[in-house]
C-alpha cells in the first residue's frame, strides 16, 4: 500500500471511498456543508435521520453524489473533547474494517475535522491515521487459511486529505505510521499462531530472518548454553516441554552502545509459546488462549524490526526469553529450589507463575549485555485482566522518573497505561520460603498483580519498568476496530521509546 498526502478539497479527491470523520454533533458548516452540498445533501440527511448519532466507531456508508469519490463513509468519533490519539488509530482502522469484503483500492481519509481537534493538528493525524488504517487491514483469518475474500480491502493507495497542508511533512509522518502499524500487524501474526506452529524454535527462526533482513544483530541461545550460562529459572520453565528453549537476543547499535538519552535500552518480553501451568497444571477452561502466552516476546521481536526500519543503528536490545510451559517427566516440580542467573536460590512453588521466572534470567542477562534501562512487557497475571480489562495495562516501575518516560512514549504511541504500587510490606510474603531467597508465588495471593511485580524487581538494579498485557493483549471478541485475537498493543510504545533516544 502507498501512502499519498494530497491537499485537495475532499470533493476533489477521486477515490474508491472517501472517510469522514464525525466528532460530536455534525457541523454542516464551512467545508462540511460544501462536501454535504455536492454529496446531494447525504450527510444532512443522515444526521437529521440520527444516524450519526451513537457510539464512537459506529460507521455509515453512503452515496456520495457529485464528489470525486464513489462512496462516503461517516466513521463517528465521539465528543470532539475526548478525542486522543488511540482515538484516531482506531477511528481509521473501523473505517477499513467497515470495507471488508469491499471492491475497495483507492480510500481516501479527509484529515481536518480531526485536525482541527488533536493536539498536534494534521502532522499527528496523518502519522495515526496511516497506522489505524494498516492495523484495521489486519485479517488473522489468512493465517490457516486459504482463498479467505471477506477480510479488510487490500488498498493500493491510502489518499490523506489535507486542504492547506504540506504534503511533502505529512508523507514523512504517514509514512512512519504505516511501518508502525506493519510492526503492531508482524507482532499479531506471530502472536496469533497456535503452539503447534511456533514453537520456541520457531519464534527464534522468525527472529533470526527479521535480524537478517533489517540487518539487527542476533544471537539465540539453546539450551546447553543456557545451563552453562547460569539461566536456572529460564531452564526450570524450559525444560519440561519436547520442544526446547530459546533466549533470543537482538541488537541494534553496537555493544553496550549509549543513545541519545545516555541509555542502553532493553526491552524484554515473555515468551511463553503455551501456558499449560506446568505441574501447577491449570483447569481446563480457556487453556487454550495460552498460545497467546508470547505476545510480549513477539511484541520486543517486532519493537526491534521497526526501530530498524524507522531510525537504523539506534542503540536497542531486544531479548526475547522462548519457552513452552509443560507438564512431563523432565518438568520442574513445586517446591524446587533452582538457581537463578543472578544467583539467588528461587524456591518455585507454582510452576504456572512461569513468566516472571524467565523474566528474571532474560533482565540479568540483558543487564549483563550492558543494558542500563530495562522495560519487561508480558501477559504476566489474570489479575491484571480483571482490574484494568483489555484497554489498559498495567504498569510498575523505579525510579518514577523512568516510568514517567515509558509514559510519555505511551501518550505519543495513543496507549493506555495504569501504574500500580510496588507495595513494600507485601515483598515480605515472596520471601517465605523454605529455603531459598525467594518464592515465585506466595501462598497468600492477596496482591498477587503487585507481588508479580515485586518478584521480578529483585532481578534488576537498573531503572526498570515492567508491563502487563495479559488484559491488552489479545480481545476475546471482535469489535469496529480489531478482529478477535493479538491487538498488536505496546509494539508502538516500546518503538517511540527506544526512538526518543535516536540521533536525529
Ligand atoms: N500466562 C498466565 C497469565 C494470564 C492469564 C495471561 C490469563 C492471560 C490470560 C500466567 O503465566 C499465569 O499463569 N499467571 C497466574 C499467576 C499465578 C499462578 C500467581 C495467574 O494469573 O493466575
Ligand atoms: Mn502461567
Ligand atoms: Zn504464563
Amino acid at each position: 500500500m502507498q501512502v499519498r498526502v494530497v491537499s485537495d478539497q475532499p470533493w476533489d479527491v477521486k477515490a474508491d471511498v472517501l472517510v469522514v470523520p464525525i466528532l460530536g454533533e455534525p457541523d454542516l458548516t464551512g467545508a462540511l456543508a460544501e462536501l454535504d452540498r455536492r454529496s446531494g445533501g447525504e450527510v444532512r440527511a443522515l444526521a437529521e435521520f440520527g444516524e450519526l448519532k451513537g457510539k464512537r466507531f459506529k460507521t455509515t456508508l453512503t452515496s456520495a453524489g457529485e464528489l470525486g469519490a464513489r462512496r462516503l463513509l461517516l466513521v463517528l468519533g465521539g465528543e470532539p473533547s475526548n478525542l486522543d490519539r488511540e482515538a484516531v488509530v482506531r477511528m481509521a482502522a473501523a473505517a477499513e474494517r467497515r470495507l471488508a469484503g469491499r471492491p475497495v483500492k483507492r480510500l481516501a481519509i479527509w484529515l481536518a475535522p480531526l485536525a482541527a481537534v488533536l493536539e498536534g493538528g494534521a502532522d499527528a493525524v496523518a502519522e495515526l491515521a496511516s497506522r489505524g488504517v494498516v492495523e484495521g487491514s489486519y485479517d488473522p483469518s489468512t493465517i490457516y487459511r486459504e482463498g479467505y475474500e471477506d477480510g479488510p480491502p487490500a488498498l493500493d493507495e491510502l489518499i490523506l486529505v489535507a486542504p492547506g497542508e504540506d504534503a511533502a511533512r505529512l508523507g514523512k509522518l504517514a509514512d512512519r505510521g504505516r511501518i508502525m502499524g506493519e510492526g503492531a500487524n508482524l507482532a499479531r501474526t506471530l502472536s496469533n499462531r497456535s503452539a503447534n506452529d511456533v514453537s520456541p524454535e520457531v519464534l527464534a527462526e522468525e527472529a533470526w530472518s527479521l535480524a537478517e533482513k533489517h540487518d539487527l544483530w542476533i544471537d539465540v541461545i539453546g539450551p546447553d548454553k543456557a545451563a552453562e550460562l547460569g539461566m536456572g529459572l529460564f531452564m526450570a520453565v524450559g525444560r519440561g516441554s519436547a520442544n526446547p528453549p530459546r533466549m533470543i537476543v537482538m541488537r541494534s547499535g553496537r555493544a553496550g552502545e549509549r543513545d541519545a538519552l545516555g541509555r542502553h535500552l532493553a526491552i524484554v518480553g515473555k515468551g511463553v509459546c503455551f501456558d499449560s501451568g506446568g505441574i501447577s497444571i491449570k483447569p481446563s477452561d480457556r487453556m487454550d488462549e495460552m498460545k497467546m502466552d508470547k505476545t510480549g516476546a513477539c511484541t520486543v521481536i517486532a519493537a526491534a524490526a521497526t526501530v530498524a526500519r524507522l531510525a537504523p543503528g539506534t542503540p536497542l536490545l531486544a531479548v526475547a526469553p522462548a519457552v513452552e510451559n509443560m507438564p512431563g517427566p523432565h518438568s520442574t516440580r513445586p517446591g524446587d529450589v533452582v538457581k537463578a542467573l543472578n544467583g539467588k536460590r528461587v524456591d518455585i512453588t507454582n510452576t504456572d507463575a512461569e513468566g516472571r521466572l524467565i523474566l528474571a534470567d532474560a533482565l540479568t542477562y540483558a543487564e549483563q549485555l550492558g543494558a542500563t534501562h530495562l522495560v519487561d512487557i508480558a501477559t504476566l497475571t489474570g489479575a491484571v485482566a480483571r482490574a484494568l480489562g483489555d484497554l489498559v495495562a498495567g504498569a510498575f516501575g523505579t525510579p518514577q522518573s523512568f516510568v514517567d518516560e515509558v509514559f510519555e512514549a505511551g501518550r505519543r504511541a495513543g496507549e493506555r497505561y495504569w501504574q500500580l504500587p510496588l507495595v513494600e510490606e507485601y515483598a515480605d510474603d515472596m520471601r517465605d520460603s523454605w529455603y531459598g531467597d525467594i518464592v515465585n508465588f506466595s501462598r497468600n495471593n492477596d496482591g498477587g498483580l503487585v507481588k508479580s511485580a515485586l518478584f521480578i524487581r529483585d532481578f534488576v538494579t537498573k531503572p526498570w519498568v515492567h508491563l502487563d498485557i495479559a488484559g491488552t493483549a489479545y480481545f476475546r471478541k471482535t469489535s469496529a476496530f480489531a478482529p478477535r485475537g493479538a491487538t498488536g498493543v505496546s509494539h508502538a510504545t516500546l518503538v517511540e521509546l527506544a526512538l526518543a533516544g535516536a540521533r536525529a
